[in-house]
């Protein structure tokens, strides 16, 4: 990412907020140079929703009713972070796949958490996927999004153990505390201007 630095986020969520919180406080501490323009819910009790409004952050109810298709949904999406003039977006717990309407509006501009070390154990459930298997090690992605599902370039990864008698709940609050660190580190890299995308590969520079 070259030329115009983003600066105004827009925040796609579904549930709790957790990761949107953990970057709320780090650009209150002004650790990274941005502003959320705005939140984006598809679940009208989302408890994201107050969390955002704690911090005077506009927010948006953008439920999946009436559109004729998801591509409608994702388009009336991208209306809604263009008219909040949104140069990055952040899926933040957001519980939908995107359609190409969206990753072709913000190419190399949408970033997801994903709670595993991809490619392994992509798609939902993807502690309870961890535990099955059997890994010792499990952690957490940050991805640019492509139309694919958890496939996009990946921007950082950090790594947590998984113990013997760890449920989906223990392994999920552990790889919580890793990914509220890495989200914010990876946006703070991308505002920063110190991500390149070249294929699949993403560089960082000092
Ligand atoms: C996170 O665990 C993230 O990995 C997944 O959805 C969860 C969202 O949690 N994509 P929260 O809403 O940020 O607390």
């Amino acid at each position: 990412m070259s030329g115009n630095l983003p600066s105004r986020l827009g925040v796609l969520v579904s549930g709790n907020g957790t990761n949107l919180q953990a970057i709320i406080d780090r650009i209150e501490a002004g650790d990274i140079s941005a502003e959320i323009a705005c939140v984006v819910s598809d679940k009208s009790d989302a408890f994201a929703l107050t969390r955002a409004a704690r911090h005077g952050i506009p927010a948006v109810v953008h439920e999946n009713i009436g559109f004729p298709e998801r591509r409608a949904y994702d388009a009336a999406t991208v209306e809604i972070l263009r008219s909040h003039k949104v140069d990055l977006i952040i899926l933040a717990g957001f519980m939908k796949i995107l359609t190409d309407v969206m990753v072709s509006a913000f190419p190399n501009a949408i970033m997801n958490i994903h709670p595993a070390l991809l490619p392994s154990f992509r798609g939902l459930h993807a502690q309870q996927q961890a535990i099955d298997y059997g890994v010792r090690y499990s952690g957490c992605t940050v991805h640019f999004v492509d139309c694919g599902t958890d496939t996009g370039p990946i921007i950082l990864q950090s790594v947590v153990p998984v113990e013997q008698d760890d449920t989906e709940a223990t392994l999920s609050a552990r790889i919580q505390m890793a990914e509220h660190q890495t989200f914010a580190a990876a946006i703070k890299l991308v505002v920063e201007g110190k991500i390149r995308v070249i294929g699949r590969k993403v560089r960082i520079s000092a």
